[in-house]
């Protein structure tokens, strides 16, 4: 029995390290010139062209893919939902993303340096 559950437990294991796939900085980067979020967001990710858009150099990882799947669920059409973030710019932006597109991005924009810190 203890056996089996080992077995199992490896199994487990080796199936998620199948599916995760490692996200890509090049990748990333590749996907902000492509869809020139910089015209926006600035090229550093962090001069913004207008002081209401976000600066998003250094911002956690995890949040900004959860931002940027908010805008998808959110996106033009979609009806309003508490997991849903609305707003016609980023709902565009959003929906022209792969799940794996907004992972490589967002671990490229964490990667940049930025003001956003935790201060210790
Ligand atoms: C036309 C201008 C424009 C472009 C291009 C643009 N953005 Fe944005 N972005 C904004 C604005 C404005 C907001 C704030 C919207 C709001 O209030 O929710 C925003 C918000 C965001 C946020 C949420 C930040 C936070 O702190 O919650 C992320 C993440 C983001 N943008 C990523 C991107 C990425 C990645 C791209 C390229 C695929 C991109 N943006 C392209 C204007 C733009």
């Amino acid at each position: 029995m203890k056996h089996l559950s080992l077995a199992l437990v490896g199994a487990t294991f080796a199936l998620s390290a199948g599916l995760t796939h490692a996200a890509d900085l090049a990748a990333g980067k590749a996907v902000w010139e492509k869809v020139n979020c910089a015209s926006c967001h600035g090229p550093d990710a962090k001069s913004p062209v207008a002081p209401a858009y976000p600066i998003l150099a250094g911002q956690h990882a995890d949040y900004l893919m959860h931002a940027l799947t908010a805008y998808q669920r959110g996106a033009s059409g979609a009806p309003v939902q508490a997991n849903g973030r609305k707003n016609a710019v980023m709902g565009a932006f959003a929906t022209q993303l792969s799940k794996q597109d907004i992972e490589n991005v967002a671990a490229w924009l964490s990667a940049q340096p930025g003001p956003l810190a935790v201060r210790k």
